[in-house]
């Protein structure tokens, strides 16, 4: 296609010129996950490429919490996102004053959030958690307060997908992410009884019913990297749909089948709006000082977590 070859180069030039690198979450389209990324991963290593980068300008190819986390952890950079309009409906599921009352409620409870949300709720946080590392921060958090029970916000089915993994008790919000709520128990059990030999992997966003009818439940990295591994002959991926067109040209051999749901969020951004956000250094994400120096306490610490 030569629009998007011509497109591609256009923002690679623009990147040497503005000393830009462009962090792409998992649910990009193709071409720019692999025509524009300088970094490709999951939430989890986008934050941290966020945080080692050395680059004077972000792009965030992915959505408005993305971003916020990036200036939160490189407060001197610029950070731009394509479209202001890709959120999230985990992270406008809560705000800081929502979490205000939930500490009233438990006190000397540790507060574990989910990184998608906004600033203002990291910022009462006391440690961020990723689909890749939940259980291991609920853990780290109940040894280091000496509790029982922790609160973790705000996505209701990855904390019943955490509490089912622990026995550390869990105190949790009723956000849900749109795209993985949709999928069901019966689209499982359809996909097996027509591909009895696929491997079956769920997001941790989705229904529990769903994780437990599946073969492997885990991040979008995770997920990737287990496709990677084992190779299967055929492989379903219960997550938003640009999560299979990204993989497919690395695995050959693999077949990727199955439902998929699109995120209208990650969807906003485009290679034109890539180009334009570059050539124009537009939209830029800004988070108020006093409140991204609060929440960069909550993300480092999960950053730095031993792996
Ligand atoms: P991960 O890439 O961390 O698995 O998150 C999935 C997601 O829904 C991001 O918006
Ligand atoms: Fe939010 Fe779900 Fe879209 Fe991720 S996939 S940005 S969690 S709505």
């Amino acid at each position: 296609w030569p629009e998007q070859a011509r497109l591609i180069s256009e923002i690679n030039a623009l990147k040497k010129q503005r000393d830009a690198v462009i962090l792409a979450h998992n649910y990009m389209t193709p071409e720019i996950f692999h025509g524009v990324g300088d970094y490709v991963g999951d939430s989890l290593g986008l934050a941290k490429e966020a945080a080692r980068s050395d680059a004077k300008v972000i792009v965030q190819a992915g959505v408005h919490f993305m971003a916020e986390t990036s200036k939160i952890l490189s407060p001197d950079k610029t950070v731009l996102i394509p479209d202001l309009r890709a959120g999230c409906s985990l992270a406008s599921s809560i705000t800081g004053a929502d979490v205000r009352l939930i500490k009233q409620r438990h006190p000397g409870l540790p507060v574990v959030t989910y990184v998608n949300t906004t600033a203002d709720v990291k910022a009462e946080t006391d440690i961020c958690c990723t689909s890749a590392n939940a259980v291991q921060v609920v853990e780290w958090a109940a040894k280091e307060w000496g509790v029982d029970k922790v609160i973790l916000i705000p996505d209701e089915y990855l904390a019943r997908n955490v509490a089912a993994q622990t026995t550390v008790g869990i105190i949790a919000w009723k956000g849900r992410c749109e795209v993985h709520e949709r999928f069901t128990a019966d689209d499982i059990k359809e996909m097996r009884a027509a591909y009895p030999g696929a491997e079956i992997l769920a997001h941790p966003e989705c229904p529990e019913e769903v994780l437990a009818a599946s073969d492997f439940a885990g991040s979008t990295a995770a997920m990737i990297d287990y496709v990677e591994a084992r190779k299967p002959k055929q492989v379903v991926m219960i997550t938003e749909c640009s999560m299979a067109s990204n993989v497919k040209g690395d695995v050959p051999g693999v077949d990727f089948i199955g439902p998929c749901n699109l995120c209208p969020h990650m969807k906003r951004i485009t290679l034109e709006n890539i180009r334009d956000c570059l050539r124009d250094m537009k939209f830029e994400v800004t988070v108020a000082p006093e409140m991204a120096e609060r929440a960069a306490l909550a993300v480092q610490r999960m950053i730095d977590l031993p792996p």
